[in-house]
This record gives C-alpha cells, structure tokens and sequence, in this order.
C-alpha cells in the first residue's frame, strides 16, 4: 500500500505595489494513481490527488508561482501552460527539449510567469505522451473588469481516453509497422464519461445498459445546476490527444464570446466545433420555464466515430431530483462534413476593440504537412522533415552558443508549388531532424500550412496546429494548394480573429499571422498527441541575439550539453 500523500495548496494573497497584482502560490505533486475515468478502472496522472488537475483561477496581472514536484518513480516530467504568452519568461513555458528539461524524479521545479491578459486557457503535459495519459486541467484568467455580462459560470474540460497504456501507445506507434492506437473508447468532460453504460439508454435503443452512479463514482457526471432566466458563461476546452469534437446543449443556443484567450465579435450557433489545443466561451441564455433537464453531448467529428458521445446534465434547480432529461441528447453533426466546419471556422471576427493586423508580412514560411517513413517507420513530417527534440533544450543551447545546434532554412514555397497534394508522396522517405527556425526580433511573419494526402488511399487528415509564446491572426482558409499571389488577395485583414490554435482542414491550406515581439524559443505543433510524437512539429527562435543575453534560471538546464556547460562552470 502506498503511503497517503498529504498535501498541501496554497494560495498566498501578496498584496504587491499595484492595488490588484497578487501571487497565486501553489505546490503540486505529480503521481501515477489507479482511477475510474470511464467507469474502468486505468492509471492517471493526478496532480496532489486530483485528476484532472487543479483549477487555477488567477486575475489578469497576477503572477503564478508553481512549485511542481515529481512524484513519478521512473520517468521526468514538465507542464506546458497552454495560451499563456510567457512574454520575459520563456523558460516558464514548459516544453521539454524546447524550454527545459524535463524535471527528475523526486525533484521539484518552480514555474514562475505572468498571466498577463484574461481568457480561458488550460495546462498539460508536455513531455512524451503525458498529456494523453491525463496530465491537464483548467487555467482561468479573469479580467479585472469583465466586459462581459453573466450570472454564472462553468468549465468543460474535455478529453478523449483510452484503455491501453500511453505507454504502450507510445511503442505501438514507433514500432515497425506502426500499429495506430484507434479511436478513444470514451469521451470525458471534466475527466468523467461512460464506457460500459449510456445515461441515455432510456431514450433510445443503443443496447447499451443505463448508467447507475454511486455517490463519489469518479464517472459520475458533473451536474451544471443553472436557474431560469439567467446567462450562464461556460467555459469550454479541449485537451483531446486525438478527437475533433463538437459541443451541444440540448434545447439552448450558445453565443461565442472568446476563443483561445481572446475576444471574439459574438455570435450564435446550436453547437461548436472544438478542435485540441483550442478554448472557447459561450454564453448560455436558460429558459424561463425552469422544471427540466437538459443533455449537454459531446461528440467526434473530422474521423470516423467509434466513441460514443460523453454526456452530462444541465438542470434547472426546480427540476426533482430524480428526474430525468425526457428529450434525447443533439446528434453530432456528421463527421465528415468538412464544408460544416470551414463554415463555423469563417464565423469568427476578432471584437471591435481589437486593432487589424499589420498589412504586409515581412517573410512568408511554408509548413508542408504530411505522412512519411524513415526506414519503414512511420512518421509525420513538415517540409520532409520529421522533427526529434534533442536532449539539450533548445534555448539553453542558444543562450551558451552551444554547436548542438542547426538552423533550418526559411521559405519552403518551391516544395509546396512542386509537390502533388492529392495523391500519396511519391518519394516517401523522410529526414529526422532536430533542427529549428530562426527569425529576427520585430517582424511580421506569415505562415501558410499546407495539407497534402497521407501514406496510403485518398485521406488527408484535419491538423490543429498551435503556436507557443503567441496569439496569431487567422487571415484565412483555402481548399487545395495554396496560390502564392492570388489566394493573400483573399485574406482578412481587416478583423481577423486572434488565436493561439488553428484547424488546417483536409486536403487545404491554412494562413496565419504573428509579430515577433516575444523572444524566446517557440513550439509550433500539431496538437494530436500521436502527431507531434511522431514529428509533427517546427520549432521557432525568436531573437536568438536576445535569448543569448537572457537571464536563465540554471534549474531549467541540467540535461544535455547544457548540464555540461553548467558543470565546465561550477554551477552544478
Ligand atoms: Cu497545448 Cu505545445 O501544446
Ligand atoms: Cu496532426
């Protein structure tokens, strides 16, 4: 039996010069723990005993101190706090290989960062395939003065689960043939959902068994108990490994007020669709007639479904108890109906306070997304080039002039302009490469990610891609090859919205846009787990004359060639 881990959260109200700065103070523990996400028994990776992890609820401005600790008895561990920009703090960022080193077992590292805008954010896992595994939770940071008008609000962190091991993922997809982990067995909203049982079984003839909860089952679903005639802010993010998801609350509409942190002009739809990596929040209007229940459904979209829809509750408070919903929860819209969900993507203006994006970019960068092998093995690669961090973490090895590392070159325009998008690579094979992107402080970078078809048949797969230490202007979406010359006539750039996270649809194109005022080295990925495992993903240095100037806490160092450096010095 393991010993009974106490411990201790603590949020310490420092009162600093301003009158509303404060430290928000927290130690967690890391821990392998055996727990019911899906009513089946698996491991998690619970924080001080709670999977998910702990809510963080900060105030914009205050500064967040994690003292995270390790628990873990065989491997490292480091947490990516996922939206928050890390503007003079990049080694806070926690991306193992990128930002730090992955901290050991037993040890204890201190995250210490600004929270400096409000929006709705989470945090993961960001080494291996421990997000996966059920390292995340929620990051609220609120505004001083809410713009928005609300009664009452909730979180719906959503991820997708499996019964197999991360583990075991991780070598099924690095073996030869790679054997794919499948789609999820279930959903989870707020780490609960139902494997062997529906909560809808009555309304419907699935075959599945009704769900019969004890009190404290870990899938029990959480109950959002709202009053009539009230608006209700839910705060949704997805944190799925895999799934592109869509959100439905039956018999309500839902007002789209912010994505990934920003503002967003409003407007209402009957669902959303929710990518990994990406957060949003809706106001919710109830009724006035106050007695019922209501299913909320999440369900898989942009792959063929094989996980039932997660499922829990919004109830007015009049209604009994023991009622319940009488109407069946909404069906996901199809999977496969990409024109669905380019149409919800071109919804999305930025809010009229925010002023338009810079109108020329200074440099253009081409991301060419596909499928390849090295050696038999399979990989996904951008510009042929299948990304593998290396054990020295990239800003450390810029801040000490290390020679571990190699720059790759800028404009890849002529290897989309002369590669055929619509059909398996015609030379498959691939490079490994640990080599990064650098750009200059103060410019206006553009990046246009480029779909292509996988290995095998007439697929080409959806990609979420987010950006570390940014928000980014979407200017737009295209279908097939992107046309140098012709397809930026068709840019927004008079409101377009700011996110950290953007959806790159089947056999398309994607536009972006971000200034480098961060310095700092940045993660650029696909946010399905398996694709960023297996390479998915460019690395960005950002004013390298700056980082090699910074102030590097040497805790963020001790692996690689840095510890090396570090020890030649005297300072391990
Ligand atoms: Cu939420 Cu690098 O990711
Ligand atoms: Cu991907």
């Amino acid at each position: 039996m393991s010993v009974i881990v106490w411990w201790l959260v603590t949020v310490v109200l420092v009162a600093v010069h301003s009158a509303s700065a404060r430290v928000v103070e927290l130690d967690w523990e890391v821990e392998y723990k055996f727990w019911w996400p899906d009513c089946k028994e698996g491991i998690v990776m619970a924080i001080n005993d709670q999977f998910p992890g702990p809510t963080i609820d900060a105030v914009a401005g205050d500064i967040v101190i994690i003292h995270l600790t390790n628990k873990l008895s065989t491997e490292g561990v480091v947490i990516h706090w996922h939206g928050i920009r890390q503007r003079g703090t990049p080694w806070s960022d926690g991306a193992a290989g990128v930002t730090q080193c992955p901290i050991n077992p037993g040890e204890t590292f201190t995250y210490n960062f600004t929270v400096d805008k409000p929006g709705t954010h989470f945090y993961h896992g960001h080494y291996g395939m421990q997000r996966s595994a059920g390292l995340y939770g929620m990051m609220i940071v609120r505004a001083p003065k809410e713009k928005l008008r609300y009664d009452g609000e909730f979180n719906l962190l959503l991820s997708d689960w499996w019964h197999q091991s991360t583990h075991s993922q991780e070598l099924a997809l690095s073996s030869s043939p790679m054997r794919w982990i499948g789609e999820p067995q279930s959903l989870l909203i707020n780490g609960r959902g139902q494997f062997n049982c529906s909560q809808a079984a009555y309304l419907s003839n699935e075959g599945k068994r009704q769900c019969t909860f004890r009190k404290n089952d870990q899938c029990a679903p959480e109950t959002l108990r709202v009053r009539p005639n009230k608006v209700y802010r839910l705060r949704i993010a997805s944190t799925t490994a895999l799934a592109s998801l869509n959100l439905a609350v039956e018999g309500h509409k839902l007002e789209v007020v912010e994505a990934d942190g920003n503002y967003v002009k409003p407007f209402t739809v009957d669902d959303i669709d929710i990518y990994s990596g990406e957060t949003y929040s809706v106001l919710l209007r109830t009724h006035s007639s106050p007695t019922k229940k209501h299913f909320i459904s999440v369900g898989v979209r942009g792959r063929k479904p094989n996980t039932t829809q997660a499922l829990t509750v919004l109830s007015y408070v009049d209604a009994p108890e023991s009622a319940r919903p009488t109407i069946p929860p909404p069906v996901t819209p199809r999977w496969d109906d990409y024109n669905r969900s380019i149409s919800f993507s071109n919804k999305f203006f930025a809010a009229k306070e925010y002023p338009p994006p810079p109108e020329k970019s200074d440099e253009q960068l081409y991301l060419l997304n596909t499928q390849n092998l090295i050696d038999g093995h399979t990989k996904w690669a951008i510009n042929n080039v299948s990304l593998s961090v290396t054990a020295t973490p990239y800003i450390g090895a810029i801040r000490y002039g290390l020679s571990s590392l190699s720059y790759l070159k800028s404009p890849a325009k002529e290897l989309v302009e002369s590669y055929d998008i619509t059909k398996p690579p015609v030379n498959p094979t691939t490079t490994k490469s640990s080599g990064i992107y650098k750009f200059p402080m103060g410019i206006v970078v553009d990046v246009v990610l480029q779909n292509a078809n996988v290995l095998k048949g007439k697929i080409s797969e959806i990609h979420p891609w987010h950006l570390h230490g940014h928000d980014f202007w979407v200017l737009g979406y295209g279908d097939g090859k992107f046309r140098p010359g012709v397809d930026e006539k068709k840019y927004n750039l008079k409101n377009p919205p700011l996110r950290n996270t953007v959806a790159l649809y089947p056999f398309g194109w994607t536009a972006l846009r971000f200034v480098t005022d961060n310095p700092g080295v940045w993660f650029f990925h696909c946010h399905i787990e398996p694709h960023l495992h297996m390479g998915m993903g460019v690395v960005f240095a950002e004013g390298v004359d700056r980082i090699a100037k910074m102030d590097i806490p040497d805790e963020v160092l001790g692996c690689g060639l840095t510890r090396k450096w570090l020890m030649n010095r005297g300072r391990h």
